[in-house]
Order: structure tokens, then sequence, then C-alpha cells
């Protein structure tokens, strides 16, 4: 067992979420010069953005997202979209990022602010947050594949709620797991470590659940040398889905984001959400649990269509960080097909235009919600992110779902050409 260790972590040196907001939007770098189109402050309520019932163009900046032009910003005709990756990574993608926490997430916490210590017993590890004077803990266990040593780290997966472990394992990577009731119970109860450091704040339990992860990232990285915390996967299913997906969005650190069964606030649209299984959509979820995102996101319930995003502008935001969504064609419960024709290949073009296109994949396999074959028919796209291992399964493949719903997004035939 290691000494305990205590220290501040420096947000941006770890590239954690805290930082990811803040990221400097300024002109420069390089031989170009790049301005950014000022993120409007305050941001537009439902009535002053435009209602589009196909998804909203991911390269369009929200201030020219206005209801006066709407036709030529649904047909991605608009004025003042990004016109390269460059800008991209340095306008659009910090503006996403402060866009989706304002109108869904609640404002990710600022990490600079705090100090994690951790201690491990074991396999258990015991993690301590503090900041303004508040402590929160909270534990994690670790499971390590055989071979795995300091010199020889493996990568992680860290979950919620459970995986398949040993084919994981058998693969060579280790498996973390906290107790997310512990972080931030599923409901409006204000118990557990985030809300012993942050209640009081309006942001949802998937923010907290995320920051869970990255919590136990750090206390990994602090205490156990056998794993190689620049190798690392986050999951969930079903809603532990939607919270590994804020967990990947929330922390450049996260390697590969492993949505499971994960539905809307998660990989499912907002928009086209009849495609498949009960019609989970922004209204149901909000009054279902509502506690899972902001009160912000409340204002928009019965005019889901004015949202100035969708699931694929989360997934886009990711890039160029690997995404691999796990989605069953028998779940009743969450909308697999439209999240397979339509959130996947659109969040894929824009994968493909800052040229990350094999960093994108989605498996649709048989069974239904949370079936754990999931987790071996993602297994290979895994082993290649964190091995390099070649695979011939087609993770680009929609199954029985067939060919993408192209009419969902309008502005992919009209690219910024890079
Ligand atoms: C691990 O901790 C070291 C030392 O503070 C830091 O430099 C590094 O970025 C951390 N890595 C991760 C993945 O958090």
């Amino acid at each position: 067992m290691r000494p305990s260790v205590s220290y501040a972590l420096v947000a941006a040196a770890i590239g954690s979420a805290a930082a990811m907001p803040l990221n400097p939007r300024q002109q420069g770098g390089g031989s170009t010069t790049i301005e950014c189109a000022a993120i409007p402050s305050p941001f537009p309520t439902w009535q002053q953005l435009p209602q589009q019932s196909t998804l909203p163009d991911p390269f369009l900046p929200l201030k020219y997202t206005t209801p006066d032009n709407a036709r030529d910003v649904v047909a991605g005709k608009g004025q003042g979209r990004v016109q390269t990756p460059e800008e991209w990574y340095r306008c659009r993608q910090p503006e996403i990022l402060q866009m989706l926490q304002e109108y869904q997430f609640g404002y990710y916490p600022d990490h600079a602010q705090e100090k994690v210590a951790a201690t491990r017993s074991g396999n258990t590890l015991s993690i301590s947050v503090t900041a303004g004077g508040k402590t929160g803990s909270f534990k994690a266990t670790i499971t390590l594949p055989s071979g795995a040593s300091a010199s020889k780290p493996a990568p992680v997966v860290i979950n919620i709620g459970g995986m398949q472990n040993q084919p994981y394992l058998s693969a060579g990577i280790a498996i973390a797991q906290f107790d997310y009731t512990s972080v931030a119970p599923d409901s409006n109860g204000k118990t557990g470590a985030f809300w012993s450091i942050y209640n009081g704040r309006d942001i949802g339990v998937l923010t907290a659940w995320a920051w869970g992860f990255h919590r136990t990232l750090d206390a990994i990285n602090m205490t156990v040398p056998e794993i190689d915390a620049a190798r690392v996967g986050v999951t969930g299913c079903s809603r532990l889905g939607k919270a590994a997906l804020a967990a990947g969005l929330f922390d450049t650190r996260i390697t590969l984001t492993m949505p499971m069964s994960s539905g809307v606030q998660g990989m499912g649209p907002y928009r086209y959400y009849t495609m498949s299984g009960q019609g989970e959509n922004l209204e149901n979820s909000k009054q279902g649990a509502g506690w899972w995102t902001n009160s912000k996101l409340g204002t928009f319930v019965n005019h889901a269509e004015n949202l100035p995003f969708d699931a694929h502008t989360i997934a886009a935001t990711i890039a160029p960080r690997a995404l691999v969504i796990d989605q069953g064609t028998g779940d009743q419960f969450v909308n697999s097909k439209g999240t397979a024709v339509v959130i996947y290949p659109a969040a894929k073009v824009v994968y493909d235009w800052l040229g990350a296109g094999d960093k994108i994949a989605i498996s649709v396999r048989g069974g239904g919600h949370c079936d754990m074959s999931g987790f071996t028919s993602i297994l290979p796209y895994v082993q290649k992110i964190f091995f390099g291992t070649p695979t011939t399964k087609d993770y680009n493949s929609l199954g029985s779902y067939g060919s993408p719903l192209t009419t969902a997004f309008p502005w992919a035939t009209a690219v910024p050409k890079a």
C-alpha cells in the first residue's frame, strides 16, 4: 500500500473538465488569426431560438442561430459557420461545452478550487474532495488484470452500476467502480459527496456522477501505479450511460467514452423520439427524473425543437477523443433506432470533418435494455483504442436499422470545406 497523497490538482495541467469551459477563445496561434463569434450573454431563451424539427447545424455558432433566418439555419446555410477544424477547436467546441452546461447539465464545479485526497487499502480507494471549506467523501474499488504492474500498467474502464468484467480483465483491462449513490442519489435528495460540497447549485445529477468518475480517476492516478491513467474508458448503462457520456464530455483525460443503452440526455435524440422504444423525450424524462439535468432545461419542455443542440452535438464535442455507442434492437425503453440512424451518422459527419472518423463507433446488437452482451460487443473496439489491436468488425454498421436518415441533418450536404 502506498502512502496517502494529498495535493491540489491544477485543472489546466490535467486537462480536466473544469478547465474546458474556460478554454481561452482568444485569437492568434500559428500563422492564422481566428476571431471567435461571441458567446451570447445572457444565453437566449427558447423564444429567442429558432424552432428546428431536424438536428441543429453543429457548425453554426449560437450567435447566428436566430429565428429570423430559420430556413438557412436549418439547411446549413447560416452565415458565420465555423470553417476549419482549428476554428472548431478554438471557438465552437468551447462554446458548445458552455452551452450544454447552460441548457442541460448545469455548470461543472471549478476543479481548480478542489483539493483531492486519496488512500488505498488493497483494492479499495477512499476519495475525499474539499472545496470552499466543505468535504465530500466516497469509495471506489478496483480489479486488476493479471500481469498489471507499475512497470506494465493496464488501461482501465471506470463504471457505475456494473459491467461485464471478465472479458475485459482477460483482455488486460482493469475495472474500477464507484458507488454512484454515495456521490449523489438518483433523486432530488441532496446527500452524498457531491452535494456535501455543492448543495444549492443548479446542477444535474448526471453532472454530479460525471464528477464522481473524474475524482475516481484522480484517486487512481494518485494511488494505483498498476493502472495507466492515460488510457481510461468510462461506462454505465441507461441513466448511468447518460452519466458516462457526461463524464467523457467534461474531462479530456477520458480516452474512450462508452455510453450503453443511454437514451435521452445520453445518445438518444430529443427530436425523432418516436422511432423506437417507449417514446422517451424531453417532456417525460424531465417529468420522471428532473434531477438528472438542471432547471434551465425545464424551460424547454414542450419546446424541445427550440433547443440549439441535440445528442449529436454532445457526441461531436467529444471529438477527437474516442466514443463507442451501444444500442440493442430489442430495447423497449430507449430509442435505439433514433440513436443509430439519426444521432450517430450526424455526429460522424463532424468526426469525419475533423479527420477523426475512426474515433466514433456504434455497436447495434440484438437484445434489450442494458443487455450485458453489449460489453462484449464493443470490446474489440475498446481493444483497438487501448492497444491498437486491429479488428475486422464494422463499427460503422447500423445493423438491422439499415442506413442513416439523412433528411435529419440537412446541413451535412453543406459541410464547410476544411
Ligand atoms: C496524474 O498526476 C500527475 C501528477 O500530479 C499529473 O501530472 C498527471 O497529469 C495526472 N494524470 C492524470 C491522468 O490525471
